[in-house]
Order: structure tokens, then C-alpha cells, then sequence
């Protein structure tokens, strides 16, 4: 296999020359490598900077690019991961290459979480991490990371699948993203307390068709139990733009004023998905350390340092087709929300999604400029 080196953030490593013969990443190589989740290692190595740890494990490494970028740029002792031969070699490469200190394994994720534990566990698997979290949550002392690549069953683009990986009913509206960023939340919490630990979101997105959850554990059943009760569904009408949020663990359905019905979505997490401590004190160091995508990560911090915690959106171009005019920019659709009273917010995933505590009429208003 052809490697070449790239530099990412502070680290230079070798990844797998790619065909262009042949489909992008992971088709391409025999090793997988996406340039494109830069950002998402970016995100990582930024907040581990200001989390001083003594065991990190990169349980799914490929050419383990986030984990020897950990070693590098955060100074924490790592331990790289694959099942696969060609990456393992790939990652010892890499590890000499990048003259970083790691331990390397090879086993199958199950196993190796099963008999050890670390510090952080970091699962960043092909698609779904549903068949890896139960032993990543026995094996997690304080953080859990996690990359979930199925945005289609998530979402509910592909309902069967979402149900089966993540026992959930994701529904296919307007505000998927949202959902389906915290049915995979969901699942995780279920996944945790169950052991007596709690949970608590550090910095949490979407983008492309990844979802990236960064979660610090809190051990005890007291915390098991508030990250409990922060269950919950939305129940959406099948005929309005009206939906609630609806804790607990069974969803009570029932009739919008409209007369529509609403329809249950979830269980999912319905508290913060960042902490704004956290993503303040990124934004304060990311001026300061190199980055692959330092611009593009810039913009989502600040994005979801302002982004509202409530647990969907409203899209108001739809919103504006379904009112028979045409959307005004956002910034005057968010002015007049706010000029009447009530917390609105973009959201970081969408340039048409609009989150606030305000009734449906209120938007409905600022949209028609009345
Ligand atoms: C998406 S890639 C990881 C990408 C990498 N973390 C990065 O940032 O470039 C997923 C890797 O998980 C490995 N893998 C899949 N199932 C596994 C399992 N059950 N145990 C260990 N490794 C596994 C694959 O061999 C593959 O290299
Ligand atoms: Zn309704």
C-alpha cells in the first residue's frame, strides 16, 4: 500500500494514496482515511487540550489519525486500536512517523473494552456505533466519544433501522437533524445508566452525514437518574407546525388543538447537547493551535454557543411556503422574534432552521412581517 504524508492540525502522518479510479473513502483504500472529518478531529484534539487525561483510547483507528493527533497535539498517553492488519501496520507507521508515543492493539473493540478501561473511549466506527457502546460504557472511567455515520436510519429516512439499531421511532420532518442527533444520544444514555453513571453533553454536532458526541460520564446512581429524567419524546401534529416536548419514558399521543394527532418521537434526549463552558474556553484557545479547518470550526463553536438548547427547530422557508410568502432573511425574521419577548437562535446544522422558546404564531408573525 502507497502512503503519502499530510499535515492535520499539528501533526504530520501518513495516509493511503487513494484510487480515483474508484468511489471516495471508504472504497477507495484499503485503509479508510476522509479528509473531510478533519474538522471532526480538529474538535476533539481542541477540547482534549483543556482535559488533562491519563488514558485515552482511539478504539477504531484506520491509520489512526485521531489518535496519534491526541498523543501529538494534547499530550495524553493513547492506545490506537483495529482489528484490521493493514491498519495496524499503518498506525505503527504512523506512530514512528509522527515520532508520538502509543501503544497499539489489535482486537476485535468488543473484547479489548470488555477487559480494559481508559480514561476516554473514542468510538468512530463505519456507520452505526450501536453494536459498540454497551462495553465502550463499561470501559469509559470519565469520556465518551462517539461518531455515528447513519445519519439515513437516525433520522428516519430508513424508520426500520433506526428502530432496530437504536430502539426508537425517529420520524422524517423538517427538524431530523436535530432528532436524530439526540435519538443517538438517547440510545448512548440508556446504553450508561443502566450501569449507575450518568452523563453530561460536552460539545455535540452535525455535519455532512456525521453526528459527533462528546460526553463526559458522571458516576452514581444520583446522576444516573437526572440523566434519566432528561428522557423524554417531541410529540409532533401530523397537521400543524405545533409540537411538545414530552419527558418520561412513555409517550402519551393525544390531539393538537388543531385536531391533528401528534405523533411521537423518540425516546430521545431532550437536555443541552453542549456546555457552554466548554465551548467558550475552546473558542479562547482555538486562536492559539493549529487546525486543520481552524475557520470552519470557529464558525460552528460560535454557532452552538449561541444555539438554543430546545430540542427542534422550525425551518421557516417551510414555515413561509406554507403561509404563501416569501421568506425575509433570517436576521429580520430573528430581530422580531426577539423584538417580541422570547430567546430565538439559528441552529448550526441548516441555514433555514430557526430555534426559539416562542409559540408557532409568534414565528408565524415575523415571518409575515405583521
Ligand atoms: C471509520 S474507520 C476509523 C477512522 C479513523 N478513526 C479516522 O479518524 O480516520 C473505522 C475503522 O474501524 C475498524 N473496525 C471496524 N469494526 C471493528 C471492530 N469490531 N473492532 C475493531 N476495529 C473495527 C475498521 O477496520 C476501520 O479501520
Ligand atoms: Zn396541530
Amino acid at each position: 500500500m502507497d502512503l503519502v504524508p499530510v499535515t492535520e492540525g499539528g501533526t504530520e502522518f501518513l495516509v493511503p494514496v487513494q484510487d480515483p479510479a474508484r468511489a471516495f473513502p471508504p472504497g477507495s483504500s484499503p485503509v479508510f482515511f476522509n479528509p473531510r472529518m478533519a474538522l471532526s478531529r480538529d474538535a476533539t484534539t481542541l477540547l482534549l487540550r483543556g482535559i488533562p487525561l491519563e488514558s485515552y483510547l482511539d478504539a477504531m483507528g484506520a491509520t489512526g489519525a485521531r489518535g496519534i493527533r491526541v498523543a501529538g497535539e494534547c499530550r495524553i498517553p493513547v492506545t490506537i486500536n483495529d482489528r484490521d492488519t493493514l491498519a495496524v501496520d499503518v498506525i505503527q507507521k504512523n506512530a514512528a512517523y509522527a515520532g508520538v508515543p502509543a501503544e497499539i492493539t489489535q482486537c476485535d473493540v468488543n473484547l479489548l473494552l470488555s477487559s480494559r478501561r481508559f480514561d476516554a473511549v473514542d468510538l468512530d466506527p463505519f456507520g452505526t456505533p450501536a453494536p459498540f457502546v454497551d462495553a465502550a460504557a463499561r470501559s469509559a472511567r470519565k469520556y465518551l466519544f462517539v461518531t455515528a455515520t447513519d445519519t439515513a436510519p437516525l433520522c428516519g429516512a430508513h424508520g426500520r433501522a433506526g428502530a432496530r439499531r437504536y430502539f426508537a421511532h425517529p420520524v422524517n420532518n423538517e427538524y431530523h437533524r436535530e432528532t436524530g442527533l439526540r435519538t443517538l444520544l438517547g440510545f448512548i444514555v440508556r446504553e450508561v445508566v443502566k450501569y449507575d453513571r450518568g452523563l453530561e453533553p460536552l460539545l455535540s454536532f452535525t455535519r455532512e452525514h456525521a453526528i459527533r458526541l462528546h460526553l463526559k460520564i458522571h458516576p452514581g446512581v444520583r446522576h444516573a437518574d437526572e440523566t434519566l429524567d432528561r428522557m423524554g419524546f417531541i410529540l409532533q401534529c401530523n397537521r400543524c407546525f405545533y409540537r411538545l416536548e414530552e419527558p418520561g419514558l412513555v409517550p402519551s399521543g393525544g390531539q393538537c388543538t388543531c385536531g391533528g394527532k401528534f405523533i411521537p418521537i423518540g425516546p430521545l434526549y431532550l437536555g443541552a447537547i453542549n456546555h457552554p463552558g466548554v465551548i467558550s474556553s475552546m473558542l479562547d484557545r482555538l486562536p492559539s493551535v493549529p487546525l486543520a479547518a481552524g475557520k470552519e470550526l470557529f464558525r460552528l463553536l460560535s454557532l452552538l454557543q449561541e444555539e438554543l438548547p430546545t430540542s427542534s427547530h422550525y425551518d421557516y422557508h417551510r414555515m413561509a411556503r406554507s403561509l404563501h410568502t416569501s421568506p425575509p432573511p433570517i436576521e429580520t425574521v430573528l430581530r422580531r422574534v426577539e423584538d417580541s419577548g422570547y430567546r430565538v437562535s439559528r441552529a448550526h446544522y441548516s441555514g433555514t432552521a430557526i430555534k426559539t422558546d416562542a409559540p408557532v404564531g409568534v414565528l408565524e408573525r415575523a415571518i409575515n412581517g405583521e
